[in-house]
């Protein structure tokens, strides 16, 4: 097990270019097992929770190929088998489950353990399995594990009574190889649905409307191969730039597209942050004076759910009292009490932080709660007074590919360290 030792105070200054998006990746991951010949996947980030579904793959039978580049895999999904993939894995990381439609498509019937994932709320797979009935198929849950049959899957007309990133991505998986359309209503607006429609379409599929709340998939009798590029991870592209932010730097985030960003940067703007953008970089540049602001999270095109929690340690160094709302998950709050162990003045109302900005943080002793609070305490960290420790960056590692590297290379003094030898020099504080 590891930590990360960060030196807090410093300026961020540079570029840094994000890797391919690990939400994109893991949808596609379950797209690949529609795909009858070889899929070839580029810029796949080298994350743990996308090593993890490349095993489970494995475990159906897929026969994949990794790239020296570290980067790259082929994936021959021609010849599956019915498997029941190892639980631990299954229960590590949420999309697992996202497997269950392409497999049930493809052989008839699937059996898969619940899944995981980081523990944020309850996170229910209700619009999942109402889906996949609607389709045709016979689905339960029997001892611990999903189990799906169906000999052919039907389209529908499916309505989410939430816009859910997963439901439409595995749905539409799922509807590419049934008989006739599939249209799904209040569909999921994020990025990553539309990459995944992207990649479906060119492996042979048609999807249409992907981006918009309304996707119809008409049916094909099957998927072919070919090659797909992963497009940059937003997410990671949101916490770099909020960390130039925390830092009073001056930091550009190459190879996204700003509209991907707009939340974000409008947030920052407001705060009086300097924001720069050109056709696929992004550039800001830190204030000292940043001024309070309220923030509610919303599906996309509004806050991300996934960069509230690295925006409580930026509000926390604003000047006032910023709100911050989270609407999608009921408890992504792990990182609160480490922000305040910092010095940071949060007090949670129901589900909004109350964030009183004070002039600095400083650093202590933390510990990562889930992906997202591991980056919000990096970004505090890097900000902080004094050394921070982040305990449990096992999390980190499911989501940020060279995450110290990347901030090393803007100047950032952040090392990885095994927890033993920490304890060993005597820092352990229990
Ligand atoms: N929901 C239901 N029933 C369902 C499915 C979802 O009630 O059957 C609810 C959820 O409980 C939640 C809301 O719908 O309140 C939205 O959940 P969604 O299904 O959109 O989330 P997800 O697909 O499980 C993905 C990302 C999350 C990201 C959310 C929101 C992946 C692997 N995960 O989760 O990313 O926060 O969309 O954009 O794609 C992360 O990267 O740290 C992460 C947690």
């Amino acid at each position: 097990m590891s930590l990360y030792r960060i030196r807090g105070g410093r300026e961020l200054h540079g570029s840094v270019r994000v890797h391919g998006s690990k939400n994109a990746a893991l949808a596609i991951l379950s797209g690949v097992l529609l795909c009858e010949e070889p899929v070839t996947l580029r810029g796949l980030p080298a994350v743990s929770d996308v090593e993890t579904k490349l095993q489970i793959l494995e475990q159906f039978g897929a026969v994949i190929d990794r790239w020296d580049d570290g980067e790259t895999v082929t994936i021959d999904c021609s010849n599956l088998k019915d498997a029941e993939p190892d639980p631990n894995m299954v229960r590590n990381i949420r999309t697992s489950f996202y497997v269950l439609g392409p497999i049930l498509a493809r052989l008839g019937s699937a059996r898969i353990p619940q899944p995981g994932g980081c523990k944020i709320g309850a996170r229910p797979l209700d619009f999942h399995l109402k889906g996949l009935s609607q389709f045709g198929a016979d689905v339960r849950l029997n001892g611990g594990f999903y189990e799906a049959k169906a000999k052919n899957l039907v389209g529908a007309e499916v309505y989410l009574d939430f816009p859910s990133a997963g439901a439409s991505q595995h749905l539409m998986a799922a509807a590419t190889l049934a008989d006739g359309q599939t249209v799904i209503k209040n569909a999921a607006m994020e990025p990553e649905v539309t990459a995944l429609a992207d990649f479906l379409n060119r492996m042979g599929a048609r999807v249409e409307g992907a981006g918009t709340s309304t996707i119809t998939i008409s049916g094909v009798t099957k998927l072919g191969g070919g090659e797909y590029v992963i497009p940059a991870d937003r997410l990671q592209a949101g916490t770099y730039l909020l960390a130039g932010a925390a830092t009073f730097g001056d930091v550009t985030v190459e190879g996204v597209l700003p509209e991907h960003q707009a939340p974000v940067i409008s947030k920052l703007k407001e705060m009086g942050v300097t924001v720069d953008e050109g056709p696929d970089w992004i550039r800001v540049v830190g204030n000292r004076f940043m001024q309070a602001i309220s923030v509610k999270t919303m599906p996309y095109p509004g806050f991300p759910t996934d960069i509230q929690q690295p925006m409580a340690a930026l509000l926390s160094i604003a000047h006032g009292v910023s709100t911050l709302e989270e609407t999608i998950y009921e408890s992504r709050i792990g990182h609160i009490d480490e922000l305040n162990r910092m010095g940071a003045k949060i007090r949670q109302e129901g589900r909004t932080s109350i964030i009183t900005g004070v002039d600095h943080l400083q650093g202590a002793v933390v510990e990562a709660t889930d992906l997202r609070a591991g980056a919000a305490l990096v970004v505090a960290g890097l900000s902080a007074i004094g050394e921070t420790y982040v305990k449990n960056i096992v999390y980190i590692d499911r989501g940020y590919q060279k995450f110290e590297e990347s901030l090393r290379s803007l100047g950032a003094d952040i090392e990885r360290m095994p927890v033993e030898e920490w304890e060993k020099a005597g820092q352990w504080s229990g």
